[in-house]
């Protein structure tokens, strides 16, 4: 099978977790509700790849066991060490059910602590034996919320301690706190860093530095547009854990249904990422959610590039006409020009490039029609990586990325200048 997607097996899948290169192969866990379409008490799924492609789903890794993640294992993050692969996740313990169902809660009435576990091949993990809380829920609002603190990234430090970046909240406003640990088990609260008009709680977060320069990548609620991903250049100390951001925050991608991105290094040590889609409707299996391809990220003149992981557009080879279930798209754009691929509309218009899935769209208002990047100028560049429910747009190089989820695309692709059509390698 050539697939470019890691897709739902069934159920329902959102963020990407526990992202890793371990023993020779990608392992990307991912949060899970095995039996309907539909978010409910997490799991972690898991899924394995050679090469970023081909993804090999396997058993569900994490399920709730204690009473400390009793109501879900939420998004987490994956080190090595010695050999061994080692989880990090919030364990989510419900105080208020909701009767008419148990999978979720009423009103946000639960508890977060944060959790570890570790396992010798990164397939086993020993859910009822191998679990140990490592931070507590938070008992201090003022440093942050005794629910809504979660999402740990775990990292090796350059100074040789181990790092953990958390999401959470105080005084309505997001904040990301930090830990450090010499041993991964034992773990010291050491600062904090929050910024205003950027949502009232902060998910997922990951720090990471592309060849010396610090980026953060968060996933904000409470933003004017609803729930949007976002990026920015960073300043990291390691010995207080003092954060500070640039002002100009970017849109990790300009369409409104990529979320909660996370990265890892890929084998060859360059930083990449990958992100969930947010999916109106399921797929044809029945599922819902799917991930973006990986993308690589580059820092450049402060401004931060996601461009596709050359393992997937290399194999991009053969120049086809008709387009395939998978294919690729380069075209370039002027004012005035329009491309069609499959009915979703990509075109230039005051500076900007905009898309318009109106006619391949099955979303209601949380799933808009345009998505727009800021101004670019007169003429872009595209590559476009187009499956049955995605599209994903780079623009210029990975300078911007408009990704939305589609439905029903046609095989008519028109307009744009020396547009060319790729299909994957035999
Ligand atoms: C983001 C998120 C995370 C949480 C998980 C629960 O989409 O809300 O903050 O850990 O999903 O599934």
């Amino acid at each position: 099978m050539r697939e470019i997607h890691l897709k739902a097996p069934r159920g329902w899948i959102n963020d990407p977790n526990g992202f890793i290169y371990f023993n020779g192969k990608y392992h990307l866990f991912y949060q899970h509700f095995p039996y309907a379409p539909k978010w409910g008490r997490m799991h972690w799924g898991h899924a394995v790849s050679r090469d970023l492609t081909n993804w090999e789903h396997k058993d569900i890794a994490l399920f709730p066991t204690k009473l400390d993640d009793k109501d879900g294992c939420f998004s987490g993050s994956a080190v090595e060490l010695d050999g061994r692969l080692h989880l990090f996740y919030t364990g989510v313990k419900y105080s208020v059910y909701d009767p008419e169902n148990i999978n979720c809660c009423l009103n946000d009435q639960f508890i977060s602590a944060q959790l570890h576990i570790s396992s010798k091949d990164g397939y086993c993990f020993d859910n009822f034996g191998g679990k140990e809380t490592i931070i507590p829920p938070l008992e201090d609002p003022e440093i942050g919320d005794r629910s809504h603190t979660r999402d740990p990234k775990v990292w090796h430090g350059a100074n040789g301690e181990w790092h953990m970046i958390l999401g959470s909240t105080a005084h309505g406003k997001g904040k990301f706190l930090f830990y450090t640990s010499r041993d991964l088990v034992h773990w010291e609260y050491k600062n904090s860093y929050s910024k205003d008009g950027l949502g009232w709680m902060w998910e997922c977060p990951d720090y990471f530095t592309v060849d010396g320069k610090g980026v953060v990548i968060f996933s904000p609620m409470g933003l004017a547009n609803g729930q949007q991903a976002m990026c920015a250049a960073a300043e990291f100390d390691e010995s207080t854990c003092e954060m500070s951001l640039s002002d100009s925050v970017q849109y990790f991608d300009c369409g409104l249904d990529l979320y909660a991105p996370q990265s890892t290094l890929d084998k060859d040590g360059r930083r990449v990422v990958i992100a969930w889609l947010r999916m109106p409707e399921p797929m044809k299996n029945g599922a819902i959610g799917m991930f973006s391809i990986p993308r690589i990220c580059e820092v450049k003149d402060g401004h931060i590039f996601f461009k596709p992981h050359p393992d997937i557009s290399k194999k991009f080879t053969r120049k086809t006409d008709v387009p395939e279930k998978i294919y690729m798209v380069r075209s370039t754009l002027e004012n005035g020009g329009v491309l069609n691929v499959g009915g979703f509309e990509i075109y230039p218009e005051n500076g900007k490039l905009v898309t318009d899935r109106s006619a391949v769209n099955r979303g209601g208002e949380q799933f808009p029609d345009r998505s727009e990047t800021p101004p670019i100028g007169e003429k872009c560049t595209l590559e476009i990586y187009v499956d049955e429910n995605i599209i994903e747009v780079f623009v210029n190089g990975g300078e911007y990325v408009i990704t939305n989820a589609v439905y029903g695309l046609t095989d008519k692709i028109s307009g744009g200048i020396d547009t060319e059509i790729f299909a994957m390698e035999e």
